[in-house]
């Protein structure tokens, strides 16, 4: 027992730990070989990332009758733009023009991970190596091509560097751009105040924004870069109903 816990908390905190340990090593040490690992990940996908497809594809399906480009600032592995992508291909197969970005350093948290930012969000941490982006960009056209039209390549754009300088040139450089989704998963107010302020010219009524900590006091500064940017804008806000902890806008 730590502090005021209750025994019976730490208890099951202990038992849940050793149960996605045991996990990991039933994954590691699994009886299925490569091919059929593919087909049955399902066997060791915890209900905690399963959730993160729910809770993507409900947003997929809010944003499906809107053009636009789906955005991750702060992709990092980058599952959720593969996510994306097979999402596309099962709402939307036919659409060629709807473009997935993902915008990270690829090298974890910058030097001064900046205001607000939380004790994981140190120097490095989250730092994929510097071959990790040709391999994600090789990952999505290899999903590209088992989907509809996936002769056509080229629906993704992995733009590496911090967002605080990539977020406005990438912007300048492509003023046509619109937004229906960006999913903001960085943290610190710098970066997220900088894509904010990017991408607010080109959203559009129905465009959706999701953020990861917005509620979370532990580290304001995505708040506060959202009520910076957004203060004079019109939108609905509500909490991701599967997901409470994530904060879902909608711009009017
Ligand atoms: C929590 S992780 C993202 C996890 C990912 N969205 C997912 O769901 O798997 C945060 C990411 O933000 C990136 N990041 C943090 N500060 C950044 C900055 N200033 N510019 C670009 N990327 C940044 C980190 O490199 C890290 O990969």
């Amino acid at each position: 027992m730590t502090g005021d816990t209750p025994v019976e908390a730490t208890t099951a905190q202990d038992a849940g730990l050793a149960a996605r340990e045991r996990l990991r090593e039933m994954m590691n040490a699994s009886p299925l070989d490569p091919g059929e690992l593919m087909f049955n990940l399902g066997l060791y996908t915890r209900s905690s990332l399963l959730v993160k497809f729910l809770v993507l594809s409900e947003v997929y399906k809010r944003i499906q009758s809107l053009p636009g480009a789906l955005i991750e600032f702060g992709t990092w592995r980058g599952q959720n733009l593969v996510l994306m992508e097979n999402l596309r291909a099962i709402y939307e197969p036919f659409n060629k023009q709807r473009t997935i970005i993902g915008f990270d350093t690829f090298s974890g948290y910058p030097e001064d991970a900046g205001m607000a930012a939380k004790s994981t969000e140190t120097h490095g941490g989250y730092n994929t190596g510097s071959a990790y982006p040709d391999y994600l960009a090789e990952l999505l056209r290899v999903h590209e091509a088992m989907n509809a039209f996936g002769h056509i390549p080229g629906g993704h754009q992995l733009i590496a560097g911090d967002v605080a300088q990539t977020a406005p040139k990438y912007f300048a450089d492509h003023p046509e751009t619109l937004v229906a989704f960006a999913f903001f998963d960085m943290g610190p107010y710098e970066p997220t105040v900088a894509a904010l302020k990017a991408i607010r010219p080109h959203l559009m009524p129905g465009s959706v924004l999701l953020f990861d900590e917005l509620t979370w006091t532990g580290a304001p500064g995505e708040a506060i870069a959202f009520k910076e940017v957004f203060r004079d804008a019109r939108y609905t806000i509500e909490k991701v109903t599967l997901y409470p902890s994530k904060t879902l806008v909608t711009l009017l």
